[in-house]
Order: structure tokens, then sequence, then C-alpha cells
């Protein structure tokens, strides 16, 4: 599997703290049978303030000590952005550290607070699509708004935006309308990938098998697998 979401590069966020942890995390996702893990460090400024250089470098550090483990998986970086201005100038510094390329397109995966989507969202993210970026919407099903007001997550959609839900709402961690909404949704055909948003080895620990049993439950296996391996493969490419 590939798994797009994650924050196990050490030390940069709430995520991992320690290379001991980080190193952990990664052996918990090899053995969910994860091939590809996307390291998603949080953007957001006023509390994470990292950059693209300074998250290249940790990167390059951590990848040094993964490949003295002999660890067996294949490691890309990228990152979560919040929403906000701020991420008009990151376009134009080129400052994202993208996800891949996808329908011509450069991908980052962009977050919304979790309790509100800021006014204006929908006419930023235009400008983000005008200028040749698709944010994948991270974990819409943990947002209050969308939640309630499922039209304003549809703005979304319609607009083209990519859809990742995070394994353990499918499988009920984040309560019972979480888990309603991310199964909705599965249903509906609107999720694009399944990822873990992994931050640690216990509460949020590397879990993206269970939400790919669970999606087999609802969906069946083929599709869980287009969620887990072939639509992440096509947003990184
Ligand atoms: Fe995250």
């Amino acid at each position: 599997m590939i798994d797009i979401h994650s924050h196990i590069l050490p030390g940069v966020d709430d995520g991992a703290q320690t290379l001991t942890e980080a190193l952990d995390m990664l052996k918990m996702a090899i053995d969910q049978g994860v091939t590809t893990q996307v390291l998603t460090p949080h953007i957001h400024f006023g509390r994470y303030n990292n950059n693209k250089q300074q998250l290249l470098n940790t990167f390059n550090k951590f990848k040094e000590a993964v490949d003295k483990k002999d660890l067996q998986i294949n490691l890309l970086l990228a990152a979560e952005c919040r929403i906000g201005p701020e991420l008009m100038q990151l376009v134009a510094q080129q400052a994202i550290p993208w996800l891949g390329e996808y329908q011509q397109k450069r991908t980052f995966l962009l977050e919304f607070p979790r309790t509100d989507v800021p006014y204006g969202s929908d006419n930023l993210v235009r400008w983000l699509i005008s200028k040749n970026c698709l944010p994948v919407i991270v974990h819409p099903e943990r947002n209050n708004t969308f939640l309630t007001q499922r039209h304003k997550l549809q703005t979304f959609i319609d607009l083209g935006c990519p859809l990742q839900i995070t394994a353990s709402s499918i499988t009920g961690k984040f309560g019972a309308e979480a888990q309603k909404l991310a199964e909705d949704l599965l249903v509906n055909n609107q999720v694009s990938a399944i990822a873990s948003d992994c931050h640690n080895l216990k509460g949020r620990k590397p879990d993206l098998l269970s939400g790919f049993n669970k999606a087999a439950e609802v969906l069946g296996q083929t599709q869980s697998e287009t969620i887990t391996q072939l639509n992440p493969a096509k947003l990184i490419a």
C-alpha cells in the first residue's frame, strides 16, 4: 500500500519526536503492508513554521538513518499545508514540497481547521487550481462544517479536489459522525485515498491496514485496493 499522509519525520511537528520513535513507526507501517510512505509534516503558519529547505534537510538525514537500519520502504517527502492566504506566497516562492503531479497539476495535502471552513476557502482553492496546484483535501470527515453542511464539501469536490480520508475514521476512532461521513463518501465513490495520518506509536499509530480492511468490508477488496494503491500512486506520480 501507499500511505500518502503521515507525521513520521521526527522533530518537526506534533508527530514523531525522536528518531527512535520515527523508526519504530516506520517498522509498524511496513508491518501493515506499506511499501511507499510519504512523510507529510505540517506547514502551518504561526504553529509549525516548517519550510521546504529545512524539511528536505531533515528528510535526507532521516533517510540515511532508515537506510542504515535496512528498512525496506520507499520514502517520499511532501507536506500537509494548513489553508490560509500564506499559501499564495508559498506557491509564488515554490516553497511547497509537492506530493506529485496529477492531471497536469502539482498536488499537495490541504488541511482545514477542525472546527470550520474559513470564509473564502473556495476562492483560494480556485486560485490554486488556476496556478496548476491541485489540493488533496485531507480528512474532510473530521471537519465540523463538512460534517453538518455537506454541500460545502461538495463545492470542493466539484472543483476537482481529490479527498483523502483517515483510516481510523472509517474504523470509528474519531466518533460515529466522522465514521458515517467517511462511509458515505466511500460508498458514493468520492474518496480518492485512505491514509494513516499517523502521529505516534499509540493513539495515532500507523494503521492503514485496518482502514484498508474496513473499506474492503464496505466497498469490496478491489475498490479498497484502488484507494490504498492505485489512486495514491497517481497522486504521487
Ligand atoms: Fe496530518
